[in-house]
């Protein structure tokens, strides 16, 4: 039966998407059946960021009109056979209701081994409609107070669902910021938003370019927490620090 993960994070663009994504296909790799459902019915673009836009037939909205069958809506991964995409629709005109969004991954579950549900940013009927599919929440936030702020108000709304577990991660860390104290640290957030701290990702200008990319080895690690109930967690300051590092801290941002 599929762990239902919704990853959300109350602010837009700070990585939900993206780590939808990337963190399916890490979890793939491990051998994992990985679907990755869009739950936004706005601005939806899990397609694209997986790179199978060309390939979407059918979507969520068809599965729940009953246009077709769940599986059939399933697009595979033309890169990793495990992992596989539900995409959705722009849909203003319809009224999608939790129930029938539950009912749909509720027939998919039992096949596969994760759910990684995409929410849509805000806190508003989009946001409830995932969670409520999902039975575990990653919250994701940046280090900067206003997404620190957004995902302690989605903390605290997730409280009254009842979900086995509420984790976060902290993207587009900037190594170079947090070695000399410019940055909130990931033990900072923890203390503010008080659940546990599940992975970290640095901002990266090579997002997922390859397997053996900087950003490939950090979802990895992510990956690992999350199958393993571990907690790894990369150093993102060590090309920062000593002589070479300050070189390097210079040259990238001149501090
Ligand atoms: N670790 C990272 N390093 C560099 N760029 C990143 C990183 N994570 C995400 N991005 C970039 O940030 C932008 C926003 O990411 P993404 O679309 O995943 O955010 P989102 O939270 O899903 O946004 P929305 O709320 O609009 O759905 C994208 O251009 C993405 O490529
Ligand atoms: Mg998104």
């Amino acid at each position: 039966m599929a762990r239902k993960i919704v990853v959300t994070s109350g602010k837009g663009g700070v990585g939900k998407t993206t780590i939808a994504v990337y963190l399916g296909v890490a979890l793939s790799k491990r051998g994992e059946r990985v679907i990755v459902c869009d739950a936004d019915f706005g601005l939806n673009n899990a397609d694209v960021v997986a790179g199978v836009e060309n390939l979407v037939t059918y979507d969520i909205v068809d599965v729940i009109e009953g246009r077709c069958r769940a599986e059939q809506a399933l697009v595979r991964h033309p890169d990793y056979g495990n992992l596989y995409l539900l995409a959705s629709r722009s849909a203003p005109e319809r009224y999608i209701s939790p129930q029938s969004f539950k009912l749909a991954l509720e027939r998919l579950a039992p096949k596969y081994d994760y759910i990684l549900i995409d929410c849509p940013a805000g806190v508003d009927e989009g946001f409830h409609r995932a969670v409520a599919v999902a039975d575990e929440a990653i919250v994701v936030t940046t280090p900067h107070l206003p997404a620190l702020r957004d995902a302690d108000k989605v903390v605290t709304i997730l409280k009254s669902y009842e979900l086995n577990s509420v984790s976060f991660v902290v993207n587009m860390l900037r190594g170079e910021l947090l070695v000399v104290g410019d940055s909130l640290s990931p033990k900072e957030i923890e203390s503010v938003l008080k659940i546990p701290l599940l992975g970290i990702l640095p901002e990266t200008k090579d997002l997922y370019a390859n397997e053996l990319s900087e950003s490939s080895r950090y979802f990895r690690i992510l990956a690992n927490n999350l199958l393993t109930g571990k907690r790894k967690f990369p150093d993102v300051t060590s090309k920062y620090r000593g002589a070479i590092g300050g070189l390097r801290r210079f040259f990238k941002n001149g501090l």
